[in-house]
């Protein structure tokens, strides 16, 4: 009985490179004190992990070289020395890429009732940060009203898909922009979307020109998930007192010169709000958000989809999907 897992060796520079992870097998750890032995099932693959790969200021501290590559799991007790949480019993919990974590209680582990749910994967998209994300950067920053005009980037991914949705149920004129025809068929088929603008191929200068065929008033809100090209020709489309949530800015995550805005001025033309979202930002606030997401799925108002890959041994290839835009919904990787 061993335990794999998927550590980081070195910091990446630029685009991660497979030489900068390794997977190692050690022995399954023993119970900490008051803590729990967890058989992870399923590891949220997300963005954020590309930034606490390097050694940079951030809202938590880099993940450090040696230890497995941090992420979001749910798993099953595998060994319990808390009664809280027998055996057998599953959680949700901030630890790592790794068959088996050894968790010490802290804020993040949560009981979760898989019997809610067809897959306890839907912990880490429908009842997970995904959801909560386009909730919160949409009802408390964005705050939209009936008959405005939204843009959302990275749009038929698993916040962006999520954002927009909700823009439709609060009566916006929603635009996305996503990467390829398959995508913005997405956008329109599935998600509700009224425009769907295809960045691929495009410069900076074409979508400008795009989002200003689409939204000839101008964008009142702007939920930014990619940065880049793709923000500053929404900038150049801003309405008066137009609200950027800042969610994301996934072009250039893996860029070693980071892209800047050159129009900030158009925040002043048109006296724009940019506001930087983080979800942990709302974590007392969960239950009401997940609350109001299971609601809007159970009336048919809102669709989470799910890109489930598998096998540990696959952990690069599986998140260099979210790079290349492979992914078609929010990124599971099924390790058990
Ligand atoms: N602030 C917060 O609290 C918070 C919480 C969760 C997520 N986020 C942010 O939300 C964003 C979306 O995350 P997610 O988990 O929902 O991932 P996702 O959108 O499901 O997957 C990432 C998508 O980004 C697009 N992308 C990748 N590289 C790109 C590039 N160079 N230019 C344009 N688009 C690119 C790809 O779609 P295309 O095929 O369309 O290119 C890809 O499918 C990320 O920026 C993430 O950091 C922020």
């Amino acid at each position: 009985m061993t335990n794999r897992r998927f550590i980081l060796r070195r910091r990446p520079v630029g685009d991660p490179v497979p030489e900068d992870f390794e997977l190692v097998s050690e022995p399954i750890p023993d119970v900490p004190a008051g803590g729990l032995v967890v058989r992870n099932h399923y590891c949220s693959l997300d963005p954020a992990q590309r930034g606490w790969m390097d050694d940079a200021p951030s809202y938590m501290p880099p993940i450090p070289l040696g230890e497995p590559v941090r992420a979001t799991t749910v798993g099953e007790v595998y060994a319990s020395d808390n009664p809280d949480f027998p055996v057998g019993s599953w959680v949700m919990n901030l630890s790592g890429i790794e068959e088996y974590s050894a968790v010490e209680l802290g804020h993040f582990t949560a009981p979760i009732d898989i019997g809610m749910v067809d897959s306890p994967s839907k912990f880490l998209s429908a009842m997970g940060a995904v959801g909560l994300t386009a909730y919160f950067g949409m009802l408390e920053v964005a705050k939209p009203k009936a008959g405005e005009t939204l843009c959302v980037s990275g749009a038929a991914g698993a916040v962006g898909s999520v954002v927009g949705q909700i823009g439709k149920i609060h009566g916006c004129r929603v635009i996305g922009i996503a990467g390829g025809a398959e995508k913005c068929r997405r956008l329109i088929e599935d998600y509700g979307f009224d425009v769907a603008i295809d960045y691929r191929g495009k410069s900076r200068e074409d979508l400008v020109e795009e989002i200003a065929k689409a939204a000839p008033d101008g964008l009142d809100m702007v939920f930014e998930n990619v940065g880049g090209d793709i923000l500053e020709a929404e900038v150049h489309n801003l309405a008066k007192k137009a609200r950027i949530v800042l969610c994301g800015l996934i072009s250039e995550y893996n860029s070693v010169e980071k892209h800047g805005l050159q129009n900030l001025w158009q925040l002043i033309v048109h006296q724009a709000s940019i506001h930087g979202f983080l979800i942990m930002d709302y974590a007392d606030r969960f239950p009401e958000g997940g609350a109001q997401i299971a609601q809007w799925i159970a009336e048919g108002k809102v669709r989470i989809d799910e890109d489930v890959q598998e096998g540990i041994e696959n952990t690069y290839d599986a998140f260099m999907r979210l790079f290349s835009g492979k992914n078609t919904g929010k990124l599971v990787l099924k390790i058990a």
